[in-house]
C-alpha cells in the first residue's frame, strides 16, 4: 500500500554528489555542501530540517571528495574536551548539536549521472517505504516548516508531494516547472504535468519545483528505466512526470510554499542567503543590521 506510513518510518535522502563547479576553486578539494552559511555548513541546515520534521534516519548520497561531510557529523572528543575545559559552553553546544542528529548514513553515487540517478542510489537503504528528498541548494527557514506540512499531506493522501514556489517567469528555466489544477484547498494543488528546466515560453506555469519531495517507493522502478533527459542526465522530474500522468495511481500534489527560502546554488544567491540569515540572528543581527544600512547608503 502506498503512503499512510508513520513519520518514524520516513527516511530522508539528501543528494550531495554534485561537482560544485559554480564555486570553483573553493570546491576543488571541498564539497560545496560544506561551504559555510554563517557558521554552519549548508548541509547541516538541511539535516536539521529533516530532524525537525521528525525524521531520524538520514541518507546522504555522496560523491568524490566528500569525506568532509561524513567527518562533519562525527563527534570530535578532543575538541569537545577543549571547549569544556575553556568553559565555552555556547560553542560546545553548537559542536555537540552537529554530531547529535539522528542516524546519518552515506552511500556513494559513483558516477554523477543526475539527480534521478542519485535518488535511485537510495533504493536499498529506503526499501519499500515512502521517503523524503531534500536538496541542499535550497535552504528553508526553520521558522517555516514546509517539510512537516508535506509529510502531513502525504499521510492524508498517500500521494507524491512536491514543494512548489512561484518564481519570476524569467527564472523558470532554472527549475522543474509544474502544470497544476486547484484542489479547493489554499496552497495545495494537483500536479498534472512536470517539465525540467523549460524555456520561458514552453513553461506550463511559473510554479517552480523547489528541492523538497515526499516520494513513494514506486519512484525507484520508474527511475530504473528513466532515460537521460535534460542535460543528458537522469532527471527526477521526468520520473515524477510519469507518476503525475498515471491515472490509476494516487497522483502528485504540490504544496505551494510562501515562506522564506534561501538559494545557495550560485554565488550571488549564496551571499544573499548568508546576509539574510545572519541579519536575522540574535547574536549577529544587532551588529550587522545598522552596518548593512550604512553600507547600502554608500553603494
Ligand atoms: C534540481 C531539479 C529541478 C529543481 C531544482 C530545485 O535542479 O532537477 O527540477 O527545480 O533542483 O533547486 P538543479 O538545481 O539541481 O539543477
Amino acid at each position: 500500500m502506498l503512503g499512510f506510513v508513520t513519520q518514524q518510518q520516513i527516511k530522508a535522502v539528501i543528494p550531495a554528489a554534485g561537482l560544485g563547479t559554480r564555486f570553483l576553486p573553493a570546491t576543488k578539494a571541498m564539497p560545496k555542501e560544506m561551504l559555510p552559511v554563517v557558521d554552519k555548513p549548508a548541509i547541516q541546515y538541511v539535516v536539521e530540517e529533516a530532524v525537525d520534521a521528525g525524521i531520524d534516519d538520514v541518507l546522504v548520497i555522496i560523491g568524490r571528495n566528500k569525506n568532509a561531510i561524513a567527518n562533519h557529523f562525527d563527534s570530535v572528543p578532543e575538541l569537545e574536551v577543549k571547549l569544556m575545559e575553556k568553559g565555552d559552553t555556547g560553542r560546545l553546544e553548537r559542536v555537540v548539536k552537529s554530531t547529535d542528529m539522528g542516524d546519518i548514513h552515506y552511500v556513494r553515487q559513483g558516477e554523477p549521472k543526475g539527480l534521478g540517478h542519485a535518488v535511485l542510489r537510495a533504493r536499498t537503504h529506503v526499501g519499500d517505504s515512502s521517503f523524503a528528498v531534500l536538496l541542499g541548494d535550497d535552504l528553508i527557514d526553520a521558522r517555516d516548516p514546509l517539510l512537516t506540512t508535506m509529510l502531513d499531506k502525504h499521510r492524508e493522501t498517500g500521494a507524491t508531494i512536491i514543494a512548489l514556489m512561484e518564481v519570476d517567469p524569467d527564472s523558470i528555466h532554472m527549475y522543474g516547472a509544474a502544470a497544476v489544477e486547484e484542489t479547493g484547498t489554499d496552497g495545495f494543488v494537483k500536479v498534472t504535468g512536470l517539465v525540467e528546466k523549460p524555456a520561458r515560453e514552453d513553461a506550463p506555469s511559473n510554479l517552480a519545483v523547489i528541492g523538497r519531495y515526499v516520494l513513494p517507493p514506486a519512484v525507484f522502478d520508474i527511475l530504473e528505466r528513466t532515460e537521460p533527459g535534460k542535460g543528458g542526465e537522469i532527471q527526477l522530474t521526468d520520473a515524477l512526470q510519469e507518476l503525475a500522468a498515471d491515472a490509476d495511481g494516487p497522483g502528485v500534489y504540490g504544496v505551494v510554499f510562501g515562506g522564506r527560502r534561501y538559494d545557495t546554488g550560485d554565488r550571488a544567491d549564496y551571499i544573499k542567503a548568508i546576509v539574510q540569515l545572519a541579519a536575522d540572528r540574535d547574536d549577529l543581527g544587532p551588529e550587522l543590521r545598522p552596518w548593512l544600512k550604512e553600507f547600502a547608503e554608500r553603494l
